[in-house]
């Protein structure tokens, strides 16, 4: 640890802290004792690149460990085990003197053929917050440092170095900044990192709203935010947005100290942005020096299986017609599918680790001494299909009591750097698919993809079907586990599956064009738009199902304050075997009026994963508090949580709710301003409107509106200014009004 403070620094070397010395490390002042630590990707499992000057040696990093990708572990619902994976990332970053790992990425999956879906976590800010919120707390826990990132707004690849995402206050603060900012308050990640796109007009890394005013004002962030790789286009107004340290350098600190000198950027603001980096190092010090000191070695066989507990509950389990799952150990298996060999494992782009073991389906029946026979059926490449493939998988699958086909999405089909233009796997393997269910009806599909592919059309085709993502280098054993029942499947959607890419409510609008991209679905994303439009989806979010059976019962609501309540409710595993359940919590509105603009039919608000022995019950209960009932008000410009009745839902998935219950909450007391314009509604329903018309008229407007239902809704929706037009109320009332709600 050292003492020096920026303010010990000269005006040169606190601009040096500020930009990194290449590509993956800190810029360290030796003379002064200030070592320039290695920051690097993430997020699954730690990239560290052999040699730093290169940035397209990411092939040759050294071996690590291969977690599933956020996809896959998203599904899980369970930060216990996401924290579990986070020790194991960051003691392999104390062995390698990482100091840094950069990620995990919390961006919101607008649509699902966004590029990087297989990096980010979900559609819902909750399970991403909370998911990516347990692997920080376990890498920091270690010593080192998280960088949470696209700080913000990242949700396309396209056009994505310039891309000006137009997105309402609403939407970001509900949505697209949600799962940040409760990370930042619950897991305190050392970094951020800002994307590269703009918000409304402006670059998230000079984005002072973004990274000063919200950031650190509203949420007292106090760690340092870093630019994504290449994002700095201004140093100087990176620095006044509140932007600490540019990654890689484009060598232009001398242009920041003339900068200061010239009055551009204030030496107050520099030495603060300089004193973010300063902090960073001194909170790495202790652990990678005494990593060094200790040569500390991890242990690649106990990572190996914390990557494989993870894949074991990345496995969501879609489908299982006639229980042909678990597979009877006795019965002749056939493995078709190229997958089932070369294994689609994890993405493409920065976050591409060399792993240090690779464990095919194959591998993994052979390891489960399960004999089974093996057909290609098709190749990973564009070719078309080979006949004599699809000959040698229909005679194999004839010949077996059942078949495990593994399809899924090929390598070059989904990557950062590009989106995806469909939402369908390539029809030859469908083709394969058909012509082995029609040799023989027992088939299970296992499907390897980092974003959500269509099934509607094929699914029919098969009995058994397993969404096992991107499961990491363990992915093969941990299918194998959940098709023998060695493991109960317990993973979840955490991100619905729609009939048709048309259904997604970003359809008309992703990616857009010339330069930006309207975000016109607003709040409604994924399953805020399916289940509050009721569009019929293939699985919806929060899906999945279990060897074993789960119900809920005594669901017990008691409001704890005006904008608070606890919730209870007994879960138990009805079934023969011990699984895992998730209990999900989700949050329904007051009907209108109460609630004065749009909002979702329902949000999830809390989830929790439970183990259960067979016949075994357990009492789950949340705490909500105002959050869980608040929507971003525009014109308050906060949150705002209404009085009224709401319903709390305990659910299996968003579209099968076993029970609810009625909450009457007093709500926070907050109004919206009163203005001439503000309707008659508003008037009468804010005591503060009622105070001030009661001491003009006795409130005679009250007396005014008319019973009669429908001429009662259209004074109700009159502004106080037309209803004075119409002669409800005198202009003098009008007036006295208006003059007593401005000068409270
Ligand atoms: C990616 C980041 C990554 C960085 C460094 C960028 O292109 O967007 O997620 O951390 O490169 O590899």
């Amino acid at each position: 640890m050292t003492d020096i403070t920026a303010k010990d620094l000269t005006l040169e070397e606190q601009a040096s802290l500020t930009s990194g010395a290449d590509l993956w490390h800190l810029q360290g002042i030796p003379a002064k004792d200030i070592p320039g630590y290695m920051i690097t990707d993430g997020p699954h499992g730690l990239r560290k690149a052999q040699d730093s000057d290169q940035l397209g040696a990411l092939q040759e990093a050294v071996p690590s460990t291969c977690f599933p990708p956020a996809a896959g572990m998203a599904s899980s619902w369970n930060p216990e085990l996401t924290r579990k994976v986070g020790v194991a990332m960051g003691e392999e970053c104390l062995q390698e003197q990482v100091a840094v790992i950069l990620g995990p990425g919390v961006n919101m999956k607008r649509n699902p053929l966004g590029g990087r879906c297989f990096e980010y976590w979900s559609e819902d800010p909750l399970v991403a917050g909370k998911q990516a919120a347990g692997l920080i707390e376990g890498v920091q826990s270690q010593g080192v440092g998280t960088s949470l990132k696209h700080f913000a707004a990242n949700n396309q690849e396209t056009d994505r170095l310039r891309v000006s995402a137009r997105i309402s206050e609403r939407a970001l603060r509900e949505i697209y900044l949600r799962a940040f900012e409760y990370i930042v308050k619950h897991a305190h990640p050392w970094t951020l990192m800002c994307s590269y796109n703009r918000i409304n007009g402006v670059y998230s890394s000079e984005n002072h709203w973004l990274l000063t005013d919200v950031l650190r004002g509203e949420w007292g962030y106090d760690g340092m935010v870093m630019s994504d790789w290449g994002a700095v286009h201004d140093r100087v107004a990176t620095l006044n947005g509140g932007l600490n340290l540019e990654m890689p350098p484009s060598h232009t600190d001398d242009e920041v100290v003339t900068a200061v000198r010239m009055g551009s950027i204030s030496a107050e603001q520099l030495e603060a942005m300089a004193q973010g980096v300063l902090d960073l190092i001194n909170k790495a010090r202790p652990a990678m020096e005494k990593a060094k000191a200790e040569n500390y070695r991890y242990d690649v066989a106990a990572h190996n299986e914390v990557a494989r507990q993870a894949a074991d509950e990345s496995i969501v389990l879609l489908k299982n017609d006639d229980d042909i799952l678990p597979l009877d150990g006795t019965k002749s298996v056939a493995v078709i599918g190229e997958f089932a060999r070369t294994p689609r494992y994890q993405g493409g782009g920065s976050s591409h680790i060399v792993p240090n073991k690779l464990t095919t389906v194959l591998d993994g029946f052979k390891e489960a001494g399960v004999a089974v026979d093996f057909a290609p059926g098709f190749t990973l490449d564009d070719a078309d299909q080979d006949a004599a493939l699809t000959a040698e998988a229909e005679k194999l699958a004839g010949s077996h009591a059942v078949v495990v086909m593994c399809m899924g999405l090929p390598e070059l089909a989904e990557s950062e750097g590009f989106d995806r233009t469909s939402l369908d796997i390539p029809s030859k393997q469908i083709d394969v698919l058909r012509k082995v269910a029609a040799a023989n009806p027992n088939v299970v599909v296992v499907l390897s993809n980092g974003a959500v592919v269509s099934v509607a059309g094929w699914q029919d085709q098969a009995k058994g079907l397993l969404e096992s993502w991107l499961l990491g280098q363990a992915g093969g054993a941990a299918v194998v586990d959940v098709l023998m029942g060695t493991v109960n499947p317990s993973g979840r959607l955490a991100e619905t599956i729609p009939v048709r890419i048309e259904d997604n409510p970003s359809f008309d609008t992703f990616p857009g064009g010339e330069g930006s991209v309207d975000y016109n679905e607003d709040v409604f994303v994924g399953y805020r738009h399916y289940d509050t439009s009721k569009v019929a989806v293939s699985y919806p979010f929060g899906y999945g199902l279990s060897y074993t059976q789960f119900e809920y019962s005594n669901l017990a609501v008691t409001p704890v304050g005006p904008t608070s309540a606890h919730v209870s409710v007994t879960v138990t595993n009805t079934g023969h075997v011990a699984g895992s359940d998730v209990v999900q919590l989700y949050v329904a509105p007051p009907a209108t009026p109460a609630t004065p603009l749009a909002r979702p039919v329902h949000e999830l608000k809390e989830f929790a994963k439970v183990t259960l022995a067979e016949g075994e019950s357990r009492e789950v209960s949340f705490d909500l508090d105002s959050r869980a009932f608040a929507y971003w008000s525009e014109r308050l410009h906060d949150w705002r949580a209404v009085a009224g009745e709401y319903t709390i839902q305990i659910a299996h998935s968003s579209r099968d709710i076993a029970l609810s219950a009625p909450l009457t909450l007093e709500g926070d007391g907050k109004h919206l301003p009163l203005t001439g314009m503000s309707t008659v509604n508003e008037w009468l329903s804010d005591p503060k409107g009622v105070a001030i018309l009661e001491g003009i008229d006795g409130n005679a407007l009250l007396k005014a509106v008319p019973d009669e239902p429908f001429a009662r809704a259209m004074m109700m929706e009159m502004p106080l200014h037309s209803a004075a037009v119409f002669g409800y109320l005198p202009k003098e009332t009008l007036d006295k009004a208006v003059e007593a709600v401005t000068k409270q």
